[in-house]
């Protein structure tokens, strides 16, 4: 594998507070169970080798069944419990789209051909050294984020098609909204 994967990131759980009472009689019983699958999801997040695509597809069925309830889940939730699931939703599409097949064909292509391009790719990399090091490092990371002068775009685009590329960059975005790398607004 040249392209890794960068979907091992710790969800956010639910903060205290959350208030059952606001939930409708239909809604409660739904929730609880979803509380049950977030919780999960983010445990199989963050302990499967998703480099197996066994593991893969099987975050992806814990997702499925969590996108069944996520929004009757918000019934009783506060504000910051609100934005952690919508944030375990938009995790959840960027986990379809890594099981779909456009994407597992285009990577095959894009990791057969092992251009310089992708050698290296990470968008999300770990750091070590000092605050102000690590800060020099992951402004760096930024600007390669979609490879070097951002050379992503012509491999997907030329290998794939444009339409798989605008799909690889809006998950990619928003998996960067979650794990806050980068500061593209
Ligand atoms: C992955 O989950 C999505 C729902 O988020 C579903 O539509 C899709 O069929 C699933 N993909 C696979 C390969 O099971
Ligand atoms: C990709 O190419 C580099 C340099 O040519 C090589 O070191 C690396 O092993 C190759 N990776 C794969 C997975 O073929």
């Amino acid at each position: 594998m040249v392209i890794m994967i960068f979907l091992s990131y710790f969800l956010v759980g639910l903060v205290f507070g959350y208030d059952e009472s606001k939930c409708t009689p239909a809604e409660l019983p739904i929730a609880m169970k979803c509380n049950i699958k977030h919780r999960e999801l983010r445990s199989q997040g963050a302990t499967l080798d998703l480099e197996d695509d066994k593991n893969m597809r099987k975050l992806n069925e814990t997702c499925e069944e969590f996108l069944e309830c996520s929004t009757q889940f918000k019934c009783g939730g506060t504000e910051k419990d609100v934005e952690n699931i919508d944030e375990a939703v938009s995790y959840c599409h960027v986990v379809a789209f890594h099981v779909s097949p456009g994407y597992l064909d285009c990577i095959d292509k894009v990791d057969t051909k092992n251009s310089t391009c992708v050698q290296g790719w990470n968008p999300f990399p770990d750091f070590e050294g000092t605050e102000e090091e690590k800060a020099v490092k992951q402004k760096e990371a930024c600007r390669n984020f979609f490879g070097k002068d951002g050379c992503l775009e012509k491999e997907i685009s030329d290998m794939c098609s444009v339409e798989l590329w605008k799909d690889f960059k809006k998950h990619y975005l928003a998996l960067n909204k979650i794990i806050e790398a980068c500061d593209f607004d």
